[in-house]
């Protein structure tokens, strides 16, 4: 389990509306965090809300550690003011289940929404050792955030979508990730997103018999264990046990979970 640190709020950014970018000091986390691991972050000093709220580690380098979060309630909202120089309290890195990285030759990176954070440090680490196309889908041109920062990783391929085809191409982001595949297949596929977008990647994948590691960002309370807060279905020799994604994951093998 991670333990409680401090840690000063460097600097903060909108990088888009109800997006913000934020980079604290962290030197442990940075030094030990693996690509898919969480953050679960206390939102006020008040007490409430009670429950910390998890947030990916987007980047982490030297002693800066990196996150973006999209303001959808109350704790994101809280989050994204507290001001520069504030102390945020923080246990992380969190989850056992990471991305697991090994010499593939081609992959396949896939995140819509907010789950395109956690890919970014992924795709940093795959860097010179894969062949990386990576597709990333938002809603509408708004939502679109860190092009620039993946292309700069050096990609064979990026490709982005929106659901309205507001920016680039028109469409869900699978069906242009799985048009690829058909023609060129890969030998990991490595996904984020909300739970639609990741039903479709686990179906393809198991379908064309491609290994597939999938995040599986589901709502949680405690983030280490204690409450049943986010149970998935892990599929055993007799059917099935219920996992836990803070504790066994958030990363999961597709083929090994029913979602
Ligand atoms: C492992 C993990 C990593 C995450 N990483 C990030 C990240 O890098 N950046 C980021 O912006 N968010 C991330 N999230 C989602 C983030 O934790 C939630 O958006 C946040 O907790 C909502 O808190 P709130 O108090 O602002 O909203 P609440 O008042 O709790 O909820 C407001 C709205 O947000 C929805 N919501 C709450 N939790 C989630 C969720 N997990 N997924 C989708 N919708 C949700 C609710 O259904 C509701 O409609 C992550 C979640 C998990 C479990
Ligand atoms: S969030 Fe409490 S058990 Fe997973």
């Amino acid at each position: 389990m991670g333990i409680i640190r401090k840690c000063e709020l460097l600097k903060k950014e909108m990088i888009t509306n109800g997006i913000y970018k934020f980079s604290i000091k962290a030197p442990e986390i940075a030094k030990e965090v693996k690509p898919g691991q969480f953050l679960e972050i206390k939102v006020s000093d008040t007490g409430e809300p009670f429950l910390r709220r998890p947030i990916s580690v987007y980047n982490a380098e030297k002693d800066i550690v990196e996150f973006i979060i999209q303001v959808k309630g109350k704790g994101t909202e809280l989050l994204s003011k507290l001001d520069i120089g504030k102390e945020i309290d923080i246990i992380g890195p969190l989850g056992f289940g990471t991305f697991k990285i090994q010499n593939y030759k081609n992959v396949a990176i896939v995140g819509g929404g907010i789950g395109i954070y956690p890919l970014y440090q992924l795709t940093k680490e795959l860097k010179g050792k894969s062949n990386l196309n990576v597709y990333l889908g938002f809603r509408n041109k708004e939502l679109v955030t860190c092009e620039k920062e993946f292309e700069e990783i050096g990609l064979n391929k990026l490709v982005i979508t929106t659901d309205d085809g507001s920016y680039k191409e028109k469409g869900f982001v699978t069906d242009f990730m799985k048009k690829d595949i058909e023609e060129h297949m890969v030998d990991m596929i490595f996904a984020c997103g909300p739970l639609a977008m990741l039903k479709t990647v686990r179906k393809f994948a198991i379908e064309k018999n491609i290994p597939c590691q999938i995040s599986l960002e589901e709502r949680m309370g405690c983030g280490i264990g204690a409450c049943l807060g986010c149970a998935v279905k892990v599929i055993t020799e007799n059917g099935f046990r219920y996992g836990h994604v803070c504790k066994e994951g958030p990363v999961f093998n597709a083929q090994d979970v029913d979602i």
